[in-house]
């Protein structure tokens, strides 16, 4: 070899590799069940437990058989949920988001006594609960952001009292968050957490999660309330604005066509930041390992490093049980 060739070859970045040992000591993204949040749906009624359509793995369970699932995640090592409540009836004003005797605040008060160390967050939404699917009520065919907040408002506070850690809005409803925040220091809810779904985008990737929760819209789309896949500086102003209006915590959503916004918003902000790998995610995933043409363990491994990578503190996933179980086996 020339005298040349070997002098360059003294920075041999391959050494930094060589053997699994070396390899995990200089690992720079590590992952923990601590921070893995799993989403939970819960039905009305009782001995239900659905598989979700376009999601294997994944299930409705109504409150009875809850316990068994919550052990389950429990036994994994994961410390946080993510409650989306699916009510047998809808109407024109989503009265089950906010009624003290729907789906959400009966589970809350059900199983937060028998789960003291679990982290229990409620999305407070109205697609769930409205006759038409739009996250917030109508005003003729626009969804009237005004007249929403109230309602989200009720509902977050209904939630907090039946036992909910953090409520989390995701109805991208303008002053969503300050509403919240202000219903729940005048109800002496000073001390529950709000975790602005901040810079959430119109995404094909909700597919499967609004069959789980029965929640398409009936007529139109999210774009006039979520955000369009392209704004990046748009995204950062929903995350400033909600920090302003009190969130103690912002969300990215979804995570993967979207790691550069997750990036550039934990070089700008400081609070805790959550990135929610969807339903969609899961659900391509889970096809592709399903029929072999991807190894689903190294596939969910490197998606959730990208995301950490990427600057998330928290990842809801619905990978979450089977993740905590792969790296307490030391992935
Ligand atoms: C409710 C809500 C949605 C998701 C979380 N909260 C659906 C939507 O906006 O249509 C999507 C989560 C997922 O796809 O996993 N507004």
């Amino acid at each position: 070899m020339l005298e040349e060739q070997r002098a360059r070859l003294e920075k041999r970045t391959r050494r930094l590799r060589r053997t699994e040992p070396i390899r995990r000591m200089l690992r720079e993204t590590r992952l923990h069940p601590d921070m893995l949040v799993a989403p939970v749906f819960v039905t009305e009624g009782s001995h239900r437990t659905e598989e979700i359509e376009g999601m294997p793995g994944a299930s409705r369970y109504s409150f009875d058989e809850l316990p068994v699932y919550l052990e389950r995640l429990a036994g994994a090592g994961i410390r946080g949920i993510l409650l989306f409540g699916v009510p047998d009836t809808k109407d024109e004003t989503g009265t089950g988001a906010y009624s003290r005797d729907g789906v959400v605040p009966r589970t809350l008060a059900a199983i937060k006594p028998s789960f003291p160390e679990l982290v229990v967050m409620a999305d407070v939404c109205m697609c769930e609960y409205t006759s038409h699917g739009h996250c917030g009520v109508l005003n003729g065919k626009e969804v009237d952001n005004d007249r929403t907040l109230p309602f989200l408002a009720r509902a977050a506070v209904e939630y907090a009292r039946a036992g909910a850690d953090v409520v989390a809005p995701s109805a991208m409803m303008d002053g969503q968050v300050r509403a919240i925040r202000a219903a729940l220091e005048g109800s002496g809810m000073d001390d529950t957490l709000v975790m602005g779904y901040s810079a959430k985008h119109a995404s094909a990737f909700y597919r499967p999660f609004r069959n789980a929760a029965g929640s398409a819209p009936a007529f139109g789309d999210r774009r006039s309330y979520q955000m369009q896949p392209g704004n990046r500086r748009e995204a950062m102003e929903e995350i400033r604005q909600d920090i302003e209006e009190g969130a103690d915590m912002v969300m990215v959503k979804p995570a993967l066509a979207y790691l550069d916004v997750i990036s550039e918003a934990r070089r700008r902000f400081d609070l805790p930041l959550a990135a929610y790998n969807v339903s969609g995610e899961y659900s391509m995933l889970k096809a592709a390992s399903l029929n072999g043409w991807l190894d689903e363990k190294e596939a969910v491994q490197e998606v959730l490093t990208g995301i950490r990578r990427a600057g998330a503190d928290l990842i809801i996933t619905y990978f979450a049980e089977e993740a905590a179980r792969w790296m307490k086996e030391g992935w």
